[in-house]
């Protein structure tokens, strides 16, 4: 029997770290990392989100500390969710002018809007006494119409803070083009929109609702996606876009990574991703029992969502990483 010697040897790309540097088709970059940030109302020191290990709560302060250490680490983004002290039906505090998330937005513009894109959250969610990403009807269900009303109205709150880019997450139909209309009606046509468009409901945004004291009851399956459908995250991304987004974002996002690579594939604005609470539990979890390395997961996820095709990924790592980046 004649020995057989491969002609084709993949492992000469693979011999050292100098080689295999050389020839990485995908490299992290800080300046495509995006950190979400919470900030909450009436507190004076930051609270850590027990089950967001190294994630906190922020007070004014500590907001303003955080970006500045993201923007010094040359993160490209800031995501900024706000956790009010009261809600109503209507999630009022979203629409005031000092409510907390519009105070927040104020405060990084302020602090590091020079340096970074800075991001609001436009969803009902952590306004909301019901939990919910809208308004709702007598019978209980989410009222689609009414809610992007609600939208509207956020949407030239947060514009008048200065934010740069509002972040779509309610998953209302329609939202992104009544949210661009009200905006250019404003004259904030400079406003740019991402929309969560393939967004879908998931056990993986758990730690989320800790981190903002959320009052959900029930869930979010009547306009959160069906975690089996493909095809239908093409379709709204392809709606979204229609309507006007500037970026369209799929999200969570390791779970997700065909329909990233779809959205990608057909999609003429950048694409984004996020790597939800929950994907960062179970690393952290995971790491803290020493089943995994933690930096290593860390980089591998987030360079297997880049290679799926996300332009910019959002990540509660996004500063940590951006150091090891340097
Ligand atoms: C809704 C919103 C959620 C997340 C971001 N925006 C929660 C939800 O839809 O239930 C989850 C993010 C995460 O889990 O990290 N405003």
């Amino acid at each position: 029997m004649t020995h057989q010697v491969p002609t084709a040897r993949p492992r000469r790309l693979r011999r050292s770290p100098a080689m295999r540097r050389l020839v990485s088709e995908t490299r992290l970059h800080a300046a495509d990392l995006v950190l979400p940030m919470f900030v909450k109302e009436g507190v004076d020191e930051p609270a850590p989100i027990t089950s967001m290990p190294g994630v906190a709560q922020h007070s004014m302060d500590s907001l303003r500390r955080a970006a500045v250490e993201a923007a010094e680490a040359g993160v490209g983004g800031l995501m900024l969710f706000g956790v009010p002290a009261t809600r109503d039906a209507v999630g009022s505090c979203a629409t005031e002018p000092d409510g907390i998330l519009n105070a927040g937005l104020r405060a990084l513009v302020e602090e590091v809007g020079d340096d970074v894109v800075v991001m609001a959250d436009l969803c009902l969610d952590e306004f909301t006494d019901h939990g919910h990403c809208g308004v709702l009807r007598a019978d209980g269900t989410v009222d689609n119409d009414a809610t992007l009303a609600r939208y509207a109205d956020m949407a030239l709150a947060q514009a008048e803070t200065g934010a740069h880019l509002l972040g779509l997450s309610g998953m209302m139909d329609g939202q992104t083009a009544v949210v661009r209309a009200a905006l250019d009606g404003a004259g904030h046509t400079d406003v740019s929109l991402l929309a969560y468009s393939a967004k879908y409901a998931s056990s993986f945004y758990g730690p989320f609702r800790d981190a903002v004291d959320s009052a959900l009851q029930g869930d979010r399956r009547t306009y959160q996606m069906d975690a089996g459908n493909r095809r239908e995250g093409l379709r709204e991304a392809t709606l979204d876009l229609a309507e006007g987004a500037d970026v369209v974002m799929v999200k969570p996002a390791m779970s997700y990574l065909d329909v990233l690579s779809d959205v990608a594939a057909h999609s003429p604005v950048p694409v984004a991703a996020y790597q939800v609470s929950g994907e960062l539990a179970m690393i952290e979890a995971a790491a803290a029992q020493g089943w995994i390395d933690r930096r290593r997961a860390i980089e591998e996820s987030l360079l297997g969502i880049r290679r799926a095709g996300a332009d910019m990924t959002f990540t509660y790592w996004a500063t940590e990483v951006a150091g090891w980046l340097r």
